[in-house]
């Protein structure tokens, strides 16, 4: 049954969905891989439905996918589709540029974290509410890492207890994400950092396990697991 978003929300969730999965091994582009037989894109689109806060979802397909993608999205949620570009900051530009008037907040969700619960959707959106204007989830750093330079020798160790690793729903007051896309130089792999470059303050909250990006293919198993457990 197609989820109904809600009409008075005020979230707009873009979904870039554009990548092509190098890292993953040879196949479709990610986002239409399957995960317990349906692919990582609707998994990701029916947890955002069910986020009650929000207004709009618009997806980045790969160019060659739009039509496809648009009739793969119709019986999970009503969603807009465009088509997004060589590298992941201009699949959400695309994306932004495609949001109707209204909402106030936008987040930026990976398809490929396609296990993410409703309710860290509703916990970022509720951040920037209640006056953050960048906010990005995050789970502390359980490996010891190092820098390491030329020939693998080991330059340093970096402080744990400083670092986080980040993952998405990031949220953005609209405006701010707007001016950071349209100042926007070299391509980055988040949103945050593009607000970070504007000098804006980044507010972390607590991410999820299960928020995981299905990157390589032990994430898929691990992903089959979680899915097959009821996540
Ligand atoms: N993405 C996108 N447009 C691109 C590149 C990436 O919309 N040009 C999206 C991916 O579809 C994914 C998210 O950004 O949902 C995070 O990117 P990543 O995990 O790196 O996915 P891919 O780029 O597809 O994977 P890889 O880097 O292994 O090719
Ligand atoms: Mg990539």
């Amino acid at each position: 049954m197609t989820a109904q978003l809600n009409p008075r929300g005020d979230v707009a969730v873009l979904v870039p969905a554009a990548g092509a999965g190098v890292r993953l091994g040879p196949g479709a582009p990610k986002a239409l891989r399957l995960l317990g037989g349906e692919p990582l894109l609707v998994h990701a689109v029916r947890r955002i439905a069910a986020a009650a806060s929000v207004h709009t979802i618009v997806v980045a397909a790969p160019a060659a996918e739009v039509a496809a993608v648009q009739r793969l999205l119709a019986p999970v949620a009503p969603v807009v589709v465009v088509a997004g570009g060589a590298e992941r900051q201009a699949s959400v530009a695309a994306a932004l540029a495609a949001v109707p008037p209204g909402p106030d907040i936008v987040l930026v969700h990976d398809a490929a974290r396609a296990l993410t619960p409703p309710e860290l959707v509703e916990s970022v959106a509720a951040a920037v509410r209640a006056g953050h204007h960048a906010v990005i989830p995050v789970l502390p750093v359980v490996d010891t890492i190092k820098e390491v330079g030329t020939g693998e020798v080991v330059l340093g160790t970096v402080d744990r207890s400083a670092l986080r690793a980040v993952q998405t729903p990031q949220g953005f007051r609209r405006d701010v994400l707007a001016a950071a896309h349209a100042a926007a130089g070299d391509p980055l792999t988040d949103d945050a950092g593009l607000v970070e470059k504007q000098g804006v303050p980044v507010f972390c909250v607590p991410g999820s396990e299960y928020a995981l990006k299905v990157t390589r293919s032990f994430d898929l198993a691990l992903a089959e697991y979680l899915l097959a457990a009821g996540h």
